[in-house]
C-alpha cells in the first residue's frame, strides 16, 4: 500500500508512526507533505518528506488530509490537480464536509473522519462516514487503517459526525477538566500536589479498567461505590443540588449543535 499524508502536525506525525509502527506501509511508500523548511528529522525516520503537492502523490492508494480546516481552501486547488480517480482521500479536518471536500478536490472517493487526541499514542477511537462511491475494498483499507490509531467505528450517517465530535473528539478536554478539578481540590484539602495527582490519575485508570472489565453498566458501578449516608452520598448531593448531570448534558449538546453550525460555514 502506498500512503500520502498532507499535514504533519499532531495528527498526520500521529498517523505516519502508527502505520509504520504495525507495518502496514513501507517508509519508501509514506510520502510526507510538510509546509515548513526544518525540524523533519523525526518524520524522515517514517517516510520520504516533501514540501510539495505534485505528481509524486500520484502512486499513492490513500492521500490523508490532515491540516487545519482553514488551511484546507489554499491547500485544494493544488491537490485537486494531481488526485487520481480511483485514489482515496481520507480527511480528519473538523467541519469539512464529504460534500465539500469532493467539490473542492473534484473527487469522488472521499472519506470523513473524526479521531481524537489520544490517537497521537494509538489509543484513540475515530468515527469515519465514506462516499457511497467507495469500493469494499477500500473501506476495509481506510478501518484497517483508523484501526492502528486506536479503535475505528463506520457510521453510514453524516451527520451523526457532529455528536461524534462533542462526545470523543472534545471528549478528552472534558476528562482533563476533571481531573484538573480534582487535583486542585485534593490540594486545597491538604494533599501534596504529586500525591493528589497519583491518586486521581490511578483513579481514572482503574474506574476505566474496572468498567470494561466487569459486566456491570455504569449506574450499578456507581452504586456498588455508595453506601446509604457515606462518603460518595455526601459528593452526589452537591451534584445533584448543583446539577451537574444537566451541565454536562448541556455542555455536549451545546459542542453538537457548534460542529453543526462550523460544518455548515
Ligand atoms: N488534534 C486533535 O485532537 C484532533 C482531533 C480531531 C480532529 N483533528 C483534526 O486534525 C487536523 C490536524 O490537527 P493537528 O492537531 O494535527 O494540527 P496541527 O498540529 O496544527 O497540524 C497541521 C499541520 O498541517 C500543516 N499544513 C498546513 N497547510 C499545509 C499545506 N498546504 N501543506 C502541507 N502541510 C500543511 C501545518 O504546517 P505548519 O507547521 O507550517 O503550520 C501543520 O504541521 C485538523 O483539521 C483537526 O481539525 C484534530
Amino acid at each position: 500500500m502506498r500512503i500520502t499524508i498532507v499535514g504533519c502536525g499532531n495528527m498526520g506525525t500521529a498517523y505516519a508512526r502508527s502505520f509504520r509502527k504495525y507495518g502496514l506501509v513501507k517508509s519508501d511508500d509514506l510520502l510526507l507533505v510538510v509546509r515548513s523548511d526544518s525540524g523533519h528529522e523525526q518524520l524522515e525516520r517514517l517516510g520520504r518528506v516533501t514540501r510539495t503537492v505534485d505528481g509524486a502523490i500520484t502512486s499513492s492508494d490513500l492521500v490523508i488530509v490532515a491540516v487545519k480546516p482553514q488551511d484546507f481552501g489554499a491547500l485544494s486547488t493544488g491537490l485537486a490537480d494531481v488526485l487520481r480517480a480511483d485514489q482515496v482521500v481520507l480527511s480528519i479536518m473538523a467541519g469539512i464536509t464529504l460534500e465539500r471536500l469532493s467539490v473542492a478536490l473534484r473527487h469522488r472517493t472521499v472519506v470523513r473522519a473524526m479521531p481524537n487526541a489520544p490517537a497521537q499514542i494509538g489509543m484513540g477511537i475515530t468515527a469515519y462516514t465514506t462516499a457511497t462511491e467507495l469500493s469494499m475494498r477500500q473501506t476495509l483499507m481506510v478501518e484497517q487503517l483508523l484501526n492502528s490509531t486506536g479503535r475505528a467505528v463506520h457510521l453510514s450517517n453524516e451527520t451523526l459526525l457532529d455528536p461524534v465530535t462533542a462526545l470523543s473528539g472534545s471528549g478528552p478536554a472534558y476528562i482533563f477538566h476533571l481531573v484538573r478539578t480534582m487535583i486542585r481540590t485534593g490540594t486545597d484539602l491538604g494533599l501534596e500536589p504529586h500525591v493528589a495527582s497519583a491518586l486521581v490519575k490511578q483513579t481514572l485508570l482503574g474506574s476505566y479498567h474496572l468498567m470494561e472489565h466487569s459486566d456491570r453498566t455504569p449506574d450499578e458501578l456507581i452504586k456498588a461505590v455508595m453506601s446509604k449516608g457515606g462518603t460518595t452520598e455526601a459528593a452526589f448531593k452537591v451534584f445533584e443540588r448543583q446539577g451537574l448531570e444537566n451541565t454536562i448534558h448541556d455542555a455536549i449538546v451545546a459542542a453538537s449543535a457548534r460542529a453543526t453550525e462550523l460544518a455548515r460555514s
